[in-house]
């Protein structure tokens, strides 16, 4: 197969649709208050920390950014044991994204603690115009699989600290 570079840009978006959903971003201005204009697909797996604190406790958060992309899998289902809360993040422009969280879900279940607390986010929320995922719609879903529901944006720093807020608390 002979692409262009733009038209294989564009084929891999197309493939790799649960990459570019915005965790690194979302990650980044939780830890440092910044968004990356340039920021990169992220390979594997990072570990950052952050110590915040939580019902007048300190707690030092250890946070794996896990990668999107479907080549990474493997490497990143091996991270999901131990941890204690998860984020599962889906683009509210990308249908596609959010199609997909059952089946995030699915290999979280398999490969986390039973007792993991889960937050269902929608990112994007600055592009409201482009909307493609009803808030309703992952609000019943996010009921129905027992999980906590916010739409954040990592752009304009809407919600995400207190996405954040919201897994840890009810873990301490
Ligand atoms: P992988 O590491 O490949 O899994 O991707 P990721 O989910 O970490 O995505 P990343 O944080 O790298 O962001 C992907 C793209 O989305 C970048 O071009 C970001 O600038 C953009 N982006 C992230 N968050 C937001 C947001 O809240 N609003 C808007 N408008 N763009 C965002
Ligand atoms: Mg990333």
């Amino acid at each position: 197969m002979h692409l262009k570079c733009s038209e294989l840009a564009e084929y891999g978006n197309e493939i790799e649709s649960d990459s570019v959903v915005g965790k690194s971003q979302i990650l980044a201005r939780f830890l440092r208050n910044e968004f990356i204009l340039d920021s990169k697909s992220t390979i594997g797996v990072e570990f950052q920390t952050r110590t915040l604190i939580i019902d007048h406790k300190s707690v030092k958060a250890q946070i794996w950014d896990t990668a999107g992309q479907e080549r990474y899998r493997a490497i990143t289902s091996a991270y999901y044991r131990g941890a204690v809360g998860a984020m599962l993040v889906y683009d509210i422009t990308k249908r596609q994204t959010f199609d997909h969280i059952p089946r995030w879900l699915e290999e979280l279940r398999i490969n986390a603690d039973k007792n993991i607390v889960i937050i269902l986010i929608g990112n994007k929320c600055d592009l409201e115009s482009q909307h493609d995922v009803p808030a309703e719609d992952a609000k019943e879903f996010a009921e129905k699989e027992g999980l906590f529901f916010l739409e954040t944006s990592a752009l304009v720093a809407t919600n995400v600290e207190t996405a954040f807020t919201t897994v840890l608390t009810e873990i301490y």
